[in-house]
C-alpha cells in the first residue's frame, strides 16, 4: 500500500496531530521527515493530556511503528523526556522496538541551543533547530550514524569543540563548548540509542514493499518552509510534500494522497507579516484567542490571530498539491457575528491574490475580505453529538447547519480541493468526515 502525507497548510499548529492520530489507526508506520522539536503536539489520553515535540504523533497506537526520519535534527535529551513521561503514562518503552531513529538523522547538542539563543531576528523557538541544519549544510555537523565512530576520537572532538566555542564567540555568547562535556554527551547518547539508532530509510520502503500503509507527519507548516515560505520568517527545513519522502528515505512516487491541514482561521507564532492578523487584545482576534487558546505548545508563546487567508492556502496548495485539505478548530469560530475570509491582497492600489515574494512587500499587502454569517457558540457535547450524528447516519457535512456548509463549500471552491475532514473540538470524537472521503473510517480500536 502507498503512503500518506499530511502537512501544515499554513504557519503551523494546524491541528496535524489529530489527523495523523485518526489515520494511524489504520496505517503501520508513522514517519517524521524534517523538522525537530520546535514541532509540539497535544495527544489527550483519557484524563491526560501529553506534550510531545519528536515521537510522531501515531504514538498511541500500538501496533504503529514509529520514525523519526532522514530529514530531522533531533535533541537527545528532550526525547528522552519525552520516552519516560510516555513510559510513566503506558509502561511502554518503545525505543528500539517500534521507535526507530535514523541513522542519517542530525543531532541537537548544547551548543546548538546557545547559538540558536541568540537569534533576534526570526523569533525562532530557541531550540537549536536552525544552527543544526546549518551544520549539516556546512558537512560539519554529527549524525547519529557518525557516533560510534567519533566517540573515542578525541582529536575530532576537540576540533569540534573548539569551532563551536569559536562560533559562539561571534554571536556575543561567552559560553565555551569544552571537549570532555562534548565527549561525555556524545557517548550518552549512544548508549541510550543504541537499540534504536537503524537504516530507517530501508525499513518504510521494505515496509511499503510489503503493502503496508505509511504516514508521513509533516511539522510546522508550508508558510514557514524555507524555500518557498515567508522567508525570512520561517523555520530551516523544507516542509512541503516534495522533502516527505526525502526526508523519510524513500521516492515520490509511493504517495498517493496528501493532506493539507488547515484552521478555520490562521495563527502564526514568531516574527513575520501577516496581511489577515487581527489584534490580539480586542474583538475576533481575540475571541480566536481565548476560546482557541492560542498559545505555542513549545514556547508557551501567545499565538497571533487572524481570518482565514486563502492567498496563503491557495500558495500552499500549489507547492504541495493537496488531494483533500482537513479544516480544524471550526468550532472556535462559534458566537462571531460574522466570519472573513481573506481572499486577496491590496498593495499599493493594486490587487493581488498570489503572495509577493519578500516578506517587505507582504508586510505592505492589506487583506481583501468576503463576509460570511456567523453561528453561535455551541457546548463542546453538542459538537461531539453533531459529528457522531454524521457518523451513525452516514450525514457527512450534511450533519452540520447550512451557515457551515456554505461557510465550507466557499473554502473549497477558493481552495480548489475538496474538504474531507473538519474538526470541532480537540476529542477525538469532535471530527466531521466527508461522506466516503478518506477520513470516513471505522472507529479507533487497540489505542493505549
Ligand atoms: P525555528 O523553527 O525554531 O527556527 O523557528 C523559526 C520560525 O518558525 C519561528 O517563527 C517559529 O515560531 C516558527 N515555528 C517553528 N516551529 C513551529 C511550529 O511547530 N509551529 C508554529 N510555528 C513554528
Ligand atoms: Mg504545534
Amino acid at each position: 500500500m502507498p503512503a500518506s502525507v499530511v502537512l501544515g497548510a499554513q504557519w503551523g499548529d494546524e491541528g496535524k496531530g489529530k489527523a495523523i492520530d485518526q489515520l494511524a489507526n489504520h496505517s503501520t508506520w508513522t514517519v517524521r521527515f524534517q523538522g525537530g522539536n520546535n514541532a509540539g503536539h497535544t495527544i489527550v489520553l483519557g484524563d491526560t493530556t501529553l506534550k510531545l515535540h519528536q515521537i510522531p504523533s501515531g504514538v498511541s497506537h500500538e501496533h504503529c511503528n514509529l520514525v523519526l526520519g532522514d530529514g530531522m535534527v533531533i535533541d537527545p535529551w528532550v526525547l528522552e523526556e519525552e520516552l519516560d513521561k510516555w513510559h510513566a503514562l503506558t509502561g511502554e518503552r518503545p525505543e528500539g522496538k517500534r521507535l526507530f531513529i535514523s541513522e542519517r538523522a542530525s543531532i541537537i547538542l548544547p551548543f546548538h541551543k546557545l547559538y540558536d539563543g541568540a537569534d533576534r531576528v526570526v523569533g525562532t523557538t530557541g531550540r537549536g533547530i536552525g544552527p543544526t541544519y546549518r551544520d549539516r549544510t556546512e558537512r560539519v555537523g554529527i549524525r547519529f550514524a557518525d557516533l560510534r565512530g567519533m566517540v573515542d576520537d578525541t582529536e575530532a572532538i576537540r576540533s569540534q569543540a573548539e569551532r563551536m566555542s569559536k562560533q559562539l564567540s561571534t554571536v556575543g555568547v561567552s559560553e565555551g563548548i569544552e571537549a570532555s562535556e562534548l565527549q561525555s554527551d556524545l557517548r550518552w547518547i549512544l548508549e541510550r540509542y543504541s537499540d534504536a539508532i537503524r537504516p530507517t530509510g530501508l525499513m518504510v520502503d521494505l515496509a511499503l514493499r510489503n503493502g503496508e500503509r505509511v504516514l508521513l507527519e509533516g511539522a510546522q507548516g508550508a508558510m514557514l518552509d524555507i524555500d518557498q515560505g515567508t522567508y525570512p520568517f520561517v523555520t530551516s527545513s523544507v516542509t512541503s510534500r516534495a522533502n516527505a519522502t526525502h526526508g523519510a528515505g524513500i521516492h515520490p512516487g509511493h504517495v498517493d494522497q496528501c493532506f493539507g491541514i488547515t484552521k478555520a482561521y490562521t495563527t502564526r507564532v514568531g516574527n513575520g507579516p501577516f496581511p489577515s492578523e487581527l489584534p490580539l487584545d480586542e474583538g475576533s482576534g481575540m475571541h480566536m484567542a481565548q476560546v482557541g487558546n492560542e498559545y505555542g505548545t513549545t514556547t508557551g508563546r501567545p499565538r497571533r490571530t487572524g481570518w482565514l487567508d486563502m492567498v496563503a492556502l491557495r500558495e500552499s496548495n500549489r507547492i504541495n498539491g493537496y488531494t483533500g485539505l482537513v479544516v480544524t478548530k471550526l468550532d472556535v469560530l462559534g458566537g462571531l457575528d460574522e466570519l472573513r475570509i481573506c481572499i486577496g491582497y491590496e498593495m499599493d492600489g493594486r490587487t493581488l491574490h498570489v503572495m509577493p515574494t519578500t516578506s517587505e512587500d507582504l508586510a505592505r499587502c492589506s487583506p481583501i475580505y468576503e463576509t460570511h454569517p456567523g453561528f453561535p457558540a455551541m457546548p463542546q457535547e453538542d459538537w461531539i453529538a453533531m459529528a457522531e450524528d454524521s457518523r451513525s447516519e452516514g450525514t457527512g457535512f450534511d450533519a452540520f447547519p447550512k451557515v457551515i456548509r456554505d461557510y465550507l463549500v466557499r473554502i473549497e471552491q477558493l481552495a480548489g480541493v475538496s474538504i474531507v475532514s473538519v474538526g470541532v473540538g480537540p476529542d477525538r470524537r469532535a471530527s466531521v468526515a466527508s461522506k466516503g472521503g478518506p477520513f470516513d473510517l471505522p472507529a479507533d480500536e487497540a489505542t493505549f
